[in-house]
């Protein structure tokens, strides 16, 4: 008897970290295999914060993407204090840049360059309204006396919402959300307005990085919540709302950076991101608001043309190795070791 089977249009990933150097030749064929573009997140050391650098780093990207295979990597910069109008303008010009990149100063993985004031950066922010040009935003405080499980809700409160008020206009995507707080503002906004879902938030909760021993590889920013929200997560990415599609914020750490007293933040998924959103479908029982979310809404919302090509899940579990090869280490990819209930059979 032949598995259930689930034909989709290709999706995209509208959240990654691919990384550089030698670890692309891990990150790149694993996204490739499944998604046809990606958002490419900015935050290399030096993070990318000119056009000319975002240039050269897709063509280090485009030449990893196996043969035979299209992948498009579709740029960002990374939003700090000396951005100006005129960069943004040539972002938006050269057609590669698709979105700037907010992280507040030191929220996560290098962010050191992050924006402390965003009164500083106005007059790009003006110029992103002006053209289109989305603002991807991390979307939590940093001061060390709110709580971590508090400080998304905090700079929606304090940060995002006065943002929005003075930029009407501004396309923002709310990145990797992990509230109900955040599902609640996402959906009380204009179509300006929308939020990516990652794979971990979805399918975790913070018993499974704390309960029984604390789990380094499940620790994120933001940090994993309790399992109301994760709910309410569910909810919105499986509601059809075109307000909430797909971002894996797949973000690969070598194993002996996780594993160690003071842990990088970043949970690999790339290698399995779709089967796993296939999972978290099914369990809601919403297989068929599933390609709306990996496929579409994402594409819409950046005002590029959907894809083509077409992707073929079947109910066939994927084994997952203990770990892949990342540069001169190892990463612990998620569900290290275990199955999957989804695999990919083709892409046509
Ligand atoms: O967990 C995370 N890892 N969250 C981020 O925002 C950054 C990312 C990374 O680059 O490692
Ligand atoms: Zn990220």
């Amino acid at each position: 008897m032949s598995s259930k089977t689930l034909r989709l249009t290709q999706p995209d990933d509208w959240h990654l970290h691919l990384r550089d150097g030698e670890t692309l030749s891990t990150t790149v064929p694993h996204s490739s295999r499944t998604f046809a573009r990606a958002i490419v997140m900015p935050n290399l050391k030096p993070p990318v914060t000119t056009v000319e650098q975002a240039l050269a780093y897709r063509q280090r990207i485009i030449s990893h993407i196996p043969k035979g295979r299209s992948f498009e990597p579709l740029m960002t910069l990374y939003l700090t204090d000396k951005l100006d109008a005129e960069e943004v303008q040539r972002a938006y010009d050269e057609q590669c840049v698709h979105a700037i990149k907010f992280y507040p100063a030191g929220a996560t993985t290098n962010s050191e360059s992050g924006v402390a004031e965003l009164e500083c950066v106005y007059p790009a922010i003006e110029k992103m309204a002006e053209l289109g040009l989305p603002l991807l935003i991390h979307g939590e405080v940093t001061d060390d006396h709110i709580d971590i499980f508090d400080r998304e809700r905090v700079f929606i409160d304090n940060v995002l919402s006065p943002l929005t008020q003075k930029f009407p206009k501004l396309k923002i995507v709310l990145e990797h959300i992990t509230t109900k707080e955040a599902v609640d503002f996402v959906n009380s906004q204009g179509d300006n307005i929308a939020a990516t879902l990652t794979p971990h938030h979805l399918l975790l909760d913070r018993n499974d990085l704390l309960a029984g021993g604390v789990k380094p590889h499940y620790y994120c920013l933001p940090i994993l919540k309790r399992s109301s929200h994760r709910s309410a997560l569910i909810e919105a990415a499986t509601s059809g709302s075109p307000k909430f599609f797909l971002g894996t914020d797949s973000a690969p750490h070598a194993i002996e950076t996780k594993e160690t007293s003071c842990g990088c933040a970043g949970i690999y998924s790339a290698h399995a991101a779709l089967e796993f959103y296939a999972e978290i479908f099914e369990a809601a029982n919403a297989l068929d608001k599933l390609e709306g979310f990996a496929s579409f809404f994402g594409a819409d919302f950046y005002k590029i043309p959907r894809n083509s090509a077409k992707i073929t899940l079947s109910k066939n579990p994927l084994s997952v190795p203990a770990e892949y090869i990342f540069g001169d280490s190892t990463v612990i990819p998620m569900r290290a070791g275990e199955t999957v209930s989804w695999s990919i059979e083709e892409t046509t």
